[in-house]
């Protein structure tokens, strides 16, 4: 029986936070201190959880964190992932989303472990300005040399996750999609959420689709191509057949009614959206003694109560009882 929610969805991506600690403290993210950490689990722990919800309907797994290549022992979690195998009998959909700041030593022992591909956040295109925005020293010669590794690996196709924020980096829209065409990535600008842990979030802070399309198309027209229902991005491709851009819109042309999307948290909680105002706290029925099948009831009661959508913007918005580097993005 596929794991589907009140709303008809069905549960078919799971992201698996593994830490919430990062290296990096990105303006749109973090405050400028280190802040309280939730703490993760043993490695075993999350395979458990991945194993029952692959048996379940889950195909595509993604590693988030925090940072989870701070993560030591994440090569041989990738290792095991990659041996499980969804209800058909396939191997799942395996990726990382990183900072990127370790990604260069590290591209090709995740590759030969057995994953698919990853996701690079990166935020601007000049070193200076990520430097500001990240609020590290020196981090985006890593990063690009990060992009640059996995390339090589073979780690396919590699997304680079731009939060667009006006006033910070806007402005950066032209030289990343001159970015993505030299270097051969799918840059996706994101509209930025209110989920960081500064509230600096209003509405006029976000970049809304509609501009970022306008002004890229001043620089180069683009062609929008068709994207998988479950996906969070636009998709777009350059008229003259060189690059490829997305356009994440959860505010300005939300995508909750096609959402497909579970997260563990660092901790052990199932959230069933980024939003929620509560998780669920599997690791607790682990610590209890609980069995496989305990567990997937237990999974199917809590997605049955998956929120409809987000609020984002409206009168009645409540934040997320979690903020994004406690999440998994
Ligand atoms: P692939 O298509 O598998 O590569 O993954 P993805 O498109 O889901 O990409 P990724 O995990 O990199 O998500 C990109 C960004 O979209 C996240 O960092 C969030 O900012 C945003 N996002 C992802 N899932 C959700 C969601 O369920 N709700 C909202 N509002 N935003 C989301
Ligand atoms: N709004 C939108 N995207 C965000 N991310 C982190 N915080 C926010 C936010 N407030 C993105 C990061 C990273 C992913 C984990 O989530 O850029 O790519």
């Amino acid at each position: 029986m596929p794991l589907t929610d009140k709303f008809g969805r069905a549960i078919t991506d799971l992201r698996i936070s593994i830490t919430d600690r990062c290296n990096y403290k990105c303006i749109y993210c973090r405050t400028g201190n280190d802040g309280a950490i939730y703490g993760d689990l043993p490695f075993p722990e999350y395979l458990r959880m991945a194993r029952v919800l692959c048996g379940m309907g889950i195909s595509k797994v993604r590693i988030t964190g925090g940072e989870p290549l701070l993560r030591k022992g994440v090569i041989d979690f990738v290792r095991s992932l990659a041996e499980l195998r969804n209800t058909q009998g396939e191997p799942l959909d395996l990726a990382v989303t990183t900072n990127g700041d370790l990604l260069a030593e590290m591209a090709q022992p995740l590759k030969d472990a057995g994953l698919n591909r990853v996701t690079v956040s990166m935020d601007a295109v000049d070193p200076d300005r990520f430097a500001r925005i990240t609020r590290v020293a020196n981090g985006y010669h890593n990063v690009l040399a990060g992009i640059r590794a996995a390339r090589s690996a073979g780690l396919w196709p590699i997304k680079v996750n731009c939060v667009l924020m006006r006033g910070f980096n806007e402005d950066q829209i032209i030289p990343f999609a001159m970015f993505a065409r030299e270097e051969g990535v799918v840059v996706r600008f994101i509209e930025f959420m209110p989920l960081e842990e500064e509230r600096v979030w209003a509405p006029d802070t976000v970049v809304p689709l509609d501009e970022i399309v306008a002004r890229i198309n001043e620089y180069r027209r683009l062609v929008e191509i068709p994207h998988q229902r479950s996906e969070t991005a636009r998709r777009y491709r350059f008229e003259d057949g060189i690059g490829e851009m997305g356009i994440i819109a959860p505010v300005s042309h939300p995508f909750c009614g096609r959402c497909s999307r579970i997260r563990i948290t660092s901790d052990g909680k199932i959230r069933t959206c980024l939003f929620s105002a509560w998780d669920h706290d599997l690791y607790g029925q682990m610590q209890r003694g609980a069995s496989d099948a305990e567990l997937s009831a237990f999974i199917r009661d809590v997605v049955q109560r998956k929120e409809e959508r987000h609020h984002i913007g409206e009168p009645d918005f409540v934040p997320a009882s979690r903020t994004m580097v406690h999440i998994g993005g």
